[in-house]
């Protein structure tokens, strides 16, 4: 294990160490993760993926150490986060943000754009001008500078998505976690917010963790999996060799129902994560 101080660039960001999450009540409880194990790499584009209930944004709550493990521990960067201070904390949340599944309860809608974009850096107390920084953060997510003082009632949901990864970036994370963050947007929508996430990730040199139940666009985009069943891993490893030669049942449930033209998996339309530049 590595010595604090002695981080790598190949060490994992983050850890699981056979984290158990339960909740429910001592007497009818629901394991929610069992004795998960997983981790991070720098430059990752890791997929989670399992069916409604399987444990993931459980999974993605505990990386973020939104809430603590049952049992187990999780680490960042080495170092244990058990029984961490708010202060303590703090590095962690500049450098792990996330963006949420539902674009309309994801924003206070009390809040302009501009102040919930700059409400991370105020509430991590990163100095500057917040100001021009929310128009950069506008300008990266393609919506125009006067959006910042409009209201999310203003916005379509694909729009709001947009502000919440540019409250996400605000931080400048390495790691970005969306847990299914484009499921609920129409078809096309959800294509132009998975080719702004494909350029962001490419040009901030973003470590992703993309949750979701869609194992095409999951092949698409991520390099690594991590297959989530009833709570447990069942499967992990790299995309290519998980796809080709499933050894878990439930995996290979999960592949055989994606839809495949001759073989070949197709891709959401108008998807361009291999040239995000474009
Ligand atoms: N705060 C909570 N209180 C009680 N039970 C919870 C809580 N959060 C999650 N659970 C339970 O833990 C299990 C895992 O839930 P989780 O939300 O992590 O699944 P998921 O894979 O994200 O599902 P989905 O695809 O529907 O988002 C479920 O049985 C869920 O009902
Ligand atoms: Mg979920």
């Amino acid at each position: 294990m590595t010595a604090a101080g002695a981080i790598q660039g190949s060490d994992p960001i983050l850890q699981m160490l056979a984290v158990t999450r339960r909740y429910g009540t001592r007497s009818n409880p629901v394991v929610a993760l069992s004795q998960v194990s997983m981790e991070v790499r720098p430059q990752d584009r890791l997929g989670v993926v399992g069916e409604s209930g399987s444990g993931k944004s459980t999974l993605a709550r505990l990386l973020l150490i939104l809430e603590d493990p049952d049992e187990g521990e999780v680490r960042f960067q080495g170092r244990s986060m058990s029984g961490k201070s708010r202060s303590e904390l703090a590095e962690l949340r500049r450098a792990v943000q996330i963006v949420f599944q539902d674009p309309f309860s994801s924003l206070d809608p009390r809040l302009r754009v501009g102040d919930s974009i700059a409400e991370p850096l105020r509430s991590l107390g990163i100095q500057g001008d917040h100001r021009s920084r929310v128009q950069e953060l506008l300008d990266a997510v393609g919506l125009p500078a006067g959006s910042a003082r409009m209201y999310p009632h203003q916005f379509s949901g694909g729009q709001r998505q947009r502000v919440a990864i540019a409250r996400a970036l605000a931080s400048q994370p390495r790691v970005l976690v969306a847990d299914e963050a484009v499921s609920a947007l129409d078809v096309s929508v959800r294509a132009q917010v998975l080719n702004l996430l494909a350029r962001l990730v490419e040009r901030f040199g973003l470590t992703l963790v993309f949750i979701s139940h869609d194992m095409a666009v999951v092949r698409h985009i991520c390099t690594r999996v991590v297959v989530l069943y009833r709570g447990q891993v069942v499967e992990q490893g790299q995309v290519e060799q998980v796809f080709r030669d499933p050894q878990h049942p439930y995996t290979q449930a999960l592949i055989s129902s994606v839809p495949t033209l001759g073989g070949r998996i197709v891709a959401p339309p108008t998807f361009d994560w291999e040239s995000p530049s474009s």
